[in-house]
């Protein structure tokens, strides 16, 4: 049996939005979330709060680190706007925010509204591949302040060198952040050995641990240098001291947190996390590539030769030109699950998915009925 909810119809091919749900995080949510609250009420906190550690221990075992350097964020967006405001006053001089053009365009808003703050923002352009450590050699002036960096890119699958652009970061004064949205879960990742000063991810793609449960990966010795200006009682560091004079950082990755969080969306995410630990993400990242090989095999030459070239992240991005009204009519009627970026198809292959679907999808594609 398959251990994941995997919605009814042919091939589920959607991952790089939402992954499929594991069975034992349903079961994780009535036994952790639920139940706590119907039987004891306002006296289930410490039970959830257990959760929220469960939750950050679930990631440091999956990308390393201590729990104490993750906090729980409800997205990436939320984050980043955290952390830009939590920043020391520039240093003269810098006063850039840098970015690819093909970032998730949500994380170009809040780099935008941050210029309010006397920092500009500057998109390579799409021209520029990010995935050529040359671009980011070039881009990153003596006037970048913070280069936010998409691991993965949703709309290309291409992969940026990350240990090579914070390398690059760290000799030239600049904030590496990361954003593992789309890697997360899917390419074996090793937050410290980045060399990221901070990394920015959520559980709703490859993590399976659906919407709401994101996360701030902040590298040791830097957190003391960040000031929150979104904080609450759970950002302090005896939540439970409530003096209303006295405002204390903690002293770890919680500064960041806030008021009352919310719990549910960690209860899930935490079970997901460790099934997928238990599935193993170098065995998944396995699988997929697999997965795509049977892909590639089941297709004409001429289609293998337009699949993009590696390396690829997780998903899939083909460009279909005008042979897309086709390609994509095929799919859907082969039931496929999957979405699609103009003329660019995406298609991703994950731990729910099996062999068959890799064959159903390339019949598909070559129009085999
Ligand atoms: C690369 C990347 N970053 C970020 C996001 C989402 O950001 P947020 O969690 O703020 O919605 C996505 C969603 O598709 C993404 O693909």
């Amino acid at each position: 049996m398959n251990s994941f909810f995997v919605p009814e119809g042919g091939p589920y091919l959607l991952t790089h939005s939402v992954g499929c749900l594991p069975r034992v995080a349903r079961e994780a949510l009535d036994a952790n979330f639920v139940r706590p609250w119907m039987e004891r009420g306002g006296n289930a906190w410490p039970d959830w709060l257990g959760q929220v550690d469960e939750f950050r221990a679930a990631l440091a075992q999956l990308f390393g680190g201590t729990p104490g350097a993750y906090c729980p964020q409800s997205n990436l967006s939320s984050g980043l706007s955290k952390l830009l405001l939590a920043l020391p006053a520039a240093p003269a001089g810098k006063r850039i925010l840098l970015a690819a053009e093909d970032s998730f365009p949500s994380l170009g808003f809040v780099l935008q509204r941050a210029g309010r703050s006397g920092l500009e923002t500057r998109l390579m352009p799409r021209a520029q591949p990010p995935d050529d450590i040359r671009t980011w050699s070039d881009a990153l002036t003596s006037e970048v302040r913070v280069a936010l960096v998409t691991h993965v890119h949703s709309n290309t699958g291409r992969v940026a060198p990350v240990e090579e652009i914070a390398r690059l970061c760290a000799e030239r004064g600049i904030l590496c952040v990361v954003d593992v949205a789309q890697s997360a879960g899917i390419l074996p990742l090793n937050f410290p050995a980045t060399g990221a000063d901070v990394v920015l991810g959520s559980c709703i793609k490859w993590l399976c641990g659906g919407p709401g449960a994101g996360y701030l990966w902040i590298r040791p010795g830097l957190v003391e240098d960040l000031e929150p200006v979104d904080v609450g009682w759970f950002s302090h560091a005896d939540p439970f001291e409530m003096d209303i004079h006295s405002f204390r950082y903690a002293d770890d990755a919680r500064r960041f947190w806030g008021g009352t969080p919310s719990v549910a969306p960690f209860v899930i995410a935490a079970a997901s996390l460790r099934h997928l630990h238990t599935l193993g993400v170098d065995e998944i990242h396995a699988h997929n590539r697999r997965l795509v090989d049977t892909f590639r095999e089941g297709l004409s030459a001429r289609w293998r030769a337009r699949l993009p070239a590696w390396p690829i992240g997780g998903t899939l991005c083909i460009a279909l030109g005008n042979e897309f009204d086709d390609v994509t009519r095929a799919l859907n009627s082969a039931g496929a699950q999957f979405d699609s970026r103009g003329d660019v198809v995406r298609l991703s292959f994950h731990a729910c998915n099996t062999e068959n679907d890799a064959l159903l999808v390339a019949r598909a594609w070559r129009g085999d009925r």
